[in-house]
């Protein structure tokens, strides 16, 4: 759910200060996904002659600030001058999902006190109990409630009983054992320099830094099944038939029992373990002309001592000049990544990325018919980092809610032509299809569900198909039935939330086409939809969501205007929404105006424990997204509702002492929404009004608070309306004192159920 980090130098020299500063620095640049705790391991041997021989752990609860200060303090027993050649070390901000936020609850686990196998985890593991209660029964100590440690003690147990090992084949082996969701970094005392990655429904990318040139784009993923393992296939044991896929353990297939002794002992059977793919001997020379070369490679802080490289080869030569050297960097986010590089490739699930001898190489278990690319493109990162930082203003909310009129322009950049058309290159190819469907569905959590109820309506009337929205947690409860002629839309801004990317995997085999709607390239949603509309809004880093909201419902909006493109009845209404959304940037710039009034209005509610706001049509969403974004920042009880209910209950609350918005714009249900006014204002109720331009001052008459937005078509108009709410979430939020970045209990991107 949180933030892993990791960095391994080789041939770089670096201060193990300098070290450590590059690791905290990569947890600071993910704080902003929420978490509650920090850590980081790294060489901890203040010795010259045994650099490597010991791991330092050093974790807290609490902020990256309380981490740094903590390793501040422990630097009387670390030389922070002690130089490396080559180091791996690995970093965690945890978002906890097992046991409280504490010291011993933090990443990285350890394998035992000598903390020969690290790991640091985003994730859960579904099986953790048996795996524990397996590894207690066989002698392990386990200190922390923590699903994650069960990953560092099976590492360790199948080290001890299979010395020969190597470290990639060994998480191989342990994370055939794990259920759940996960990104993982080991690093080892055994195997220093060394550093071994993988992933299964958390994101994880590798960064590459070096002054030598690579010598390919692709790195080639190795199959250990070409090499003779086995763990992919069907296969007789023992009189007994086991089955494994890439996402279980072993199984007993006649006659499942599953129970952690079984599915561990038989796991590491030196029967299945018999066909590895490196001869022992050979990984033992390589070892240890590795650990030879470690032990000269380092030089102390006066420099004594020189620097001096083993021969030894490597798989893979990465680069194309003689003494490459190289550094790389392990995250689950790009923002940690790119002020040291931008050459990066993304892992895919069950992908093991493996760095020895300063080589990477990219492993998988077993070649499945859809496994795709056998390659991992280094791509280059387009964002840049002052992308990702605050700026001149208070938050990073604020920041992105000011944002937002050169936001849309990006989103719209090159896909409203200035001949009135609209291409999506993401969907270009599928077009055909996608308009020969039977029925639209969208599928989302949150802001981005909100964004799908926003386009509902002008999808409909554009396409003149059944469009249903969805939200994916309860989709997935449902089993909603799928067809092959379905269409189905997944929106996200991270493209990591797990219920929406479990609805894609949902609706996938069952033939659907299925499009991502994402603001995160290289996510996992984008690379599993057929195709795509990136919505393109920049690094949103607020917890709340605020120009990703605005840029998702232009992209829907540009999505139902492709459908409708060869429809000559619609012509004239398609002209009328691309002026509209030309215009847009400078709407949202006069909108942006009432900050200050805003920030009054604000004042004068901020104490109140409860705000209803109602509206209909168009700007239902508004009225959802609205309430969502004052729930989620300021803690308040507030209720986006449908005026058109509000006889069926909700008038039942309005008296003169309860807080109310309602959104009245001059569309389609512009009578109704005055009805809805008056039915309140009889109850005494004094509403804040958020309204268009055009709605005549006479119908507003003796409300206290109107906001007036410019007015545009209908269908875009909700983009303007919901901008006062974001603002009024904000300064609402500000003046109870809540942390506007990061709300209690939340968290950026939600990787797990
Ligand atoms: C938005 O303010 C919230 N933080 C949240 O509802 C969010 O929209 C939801 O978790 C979905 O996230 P996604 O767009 O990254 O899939
Ligand atoms: N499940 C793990 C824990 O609770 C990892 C949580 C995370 O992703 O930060 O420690």
């Amino acid at each position: 759910m949180c933030g892993i980090f990791a960095y391994l130098n080789f041939l770089t020299p670096k201060k193990r200060s300098e070290i450590v500063d590059i690791l905290v620095q990569g947890l600071q640049r993910m704080e902003y996904r929420g978490y509650d705790s920090a850590g980081i391991a790294i060489d901890g041997s203040n010795d010259i002659e045994s650099p490597h021989s010991k791991v330092a752990l050093l974790r807290k609860a609490g902020k990256v600030s309380v981490l740094s200060d903590f390793i501040k303090e422990s630097a009387d027993d670390l030389d922070m001058d002690m130089e490396y050649n080559i180091h791996c070390g690995i970093a965690h901000t945890r978002w906890a999902t097992h046991g409280s936020p504490r010291d011993v609850n933090s990443h990285p686990h350890r394998s035992n006190d000598k903390n020969e196998f690290l790991v640091v985890h985003n994730g859960i593991i579904t099986n953790y109990r048996e795996i524990k209660e397996y590894l207690e029964k066989k002698g392990h100590k386990f200190e922390s409630e923590t699903d994650t440690e069960v990953i560092a003690k099976l590492t360790q147990h199948i080290h001890d009983r299979y010395p020969d090992f190597s470290f990639r084949q060994l998480v191989e082996t342990v994370i055939q054992q794990l259920e759940g969701a996960f990104a993982l970094a080991f690093k080892s005392s055994r195997f220093p320099g060394q550093l071994v990655a993988s992933r299964r429904g958390s994101p994880l990318l590798v960064g590459i830094k070096s002054n030598s040139r690579l010598q390919t784009n692709h790195f080639p993923v190795s199959f250990s099944k070409d090499a003779g393992w086995k763990w992919g296939d069907e296969k007789q044991t023992d009189g007994r038939r086991f089955m494994s896929n890439h996402a279980t353990h072993l199984r007993d297939e006649s006659s499942f029992v599953e129970t952690p002794n079984n599915i561990l002992d038989l796991s590491i059977d030196s029967r299945d373990v018999c066909n590895l793919p490196v001869p022992v001997d050979e990984s033992q020379r390589r070892l240890s002309a590795f650990m030879n070369s470690l032990k000269n490679a380092v030089r102390s802080s006066n420099g004594s001592a020189k620097l001096e490289i083993s021969d030894s080869t490597t798989a893979v030569r990465p680069f194309d000049s003689a003494d490459w050297e190289v550094e790389y960097f392990v995250a689950s986010d790009a923002a940690a990544i790119i002020e040291h590089t931008k050459q990066v490739l993304f892992l895919e699930d069950d992908d093991v990325a493996f760095v020895e001898d300063g080589a990477l190489t990219i492993h998988r278990i077993s070649r499945h018919a859809d496994n795709g690319e056998q390659k991992r493109e280094v791509q280059l990162l387009e964002m840049e980092l002052q992308e990702i930082m605050k700026g001149s203003y208070k938050t990073y909310m604020q920041k992105e809610i000011f944002e937002q009129p050169d936001s849309v322009v990006n989103t719209m950049r090159g896909r409203l032509l200035p001949s009135r058309q609209v291409v999506l290159g993401g969907i270009k190819e599928y077009l055909p299809d996608i308009k020969r469907c039977r029925r639209l569905i969208m599928v989302a959590c949150g802001t981005s569900f909100h964004s799908a109820i926003a386009c509902r309506q002008i999808l409909e009337e554009l396409s003149e198909l059944p469009v249903v929205v969805e939200l994916a947690s309860d989709f997935l409860d449902r089993e909603t039935p799928i067809f092959r002629d379905d269409v189905c839309l997944f929106i996200s801004q991270s493209g990591e939330t797990a219920d929406t990317l479990m609805a894609l995997r949902y609706c996938k085999p069952r033939g659907a086409l299925t499009i991502g709607v994402t603001n995160t390239v290289g996510s996992s949603i984008c690379r599993e939809s057929h195709c795509g509309i990136h919505i393109n809004a920049g690094p949103e880093i607020g917890v709340a969501s605020t120009k990703a909201y605005t840029s998702q419902i232009l992209s829907l909006l540009m999505f139902a205007l492709t459908l409708s493109d060869d429809r000559i009845s619609m012509a004239t209404r398609r002209e009328e929404i691309i002026d509209a959304l030309n215009d847009l940037p400078n709407l949202i710039r006069e909108v942006l105006k009432l900050d200050d009034k805003v920030h009054e209005i604000a004042q004068q509610i901020y104490k109140e424990k409860s705000l209803l706001i109602m509206g209909r049509g168009f700007n239902f969403a508004t009225c959802l997204e609205g309430a969502l974004k004052i729930k989620e920042l300021s803690y308040m009880h507030c209720e986006g509702i449908m005026s058109g209910e509000l006889k069926h209950g909700p008038l039942a609350m309005v008296d003169e002492f309860l807080s109310i918005c309602m959104v009245v714009c001059n569309d389609h249900v512009y009578k109704k929404s005055l009805n809805a006014l008056q039915q309140v204002v009889a109850r005494k109720g004094a509403p804040i009004i958020i309204a268009d331009n055009s709605v005549p001052e006479g119908d507003l008459a003796g409300m206290k608070h109107i906001l007036r937005v410019p007015k545009t078509v209908d269908c875009v108009q909700n983009i303007l309306t919901v901008i006062p709410l974001q603002l009024l979430s904000y300064h609402i939020a500000e003046l109870n004192g809540a942390n506007v970045d990061r709300p209690r209990n939340l968290a950026k991107s939600v990787t797990v159920e």
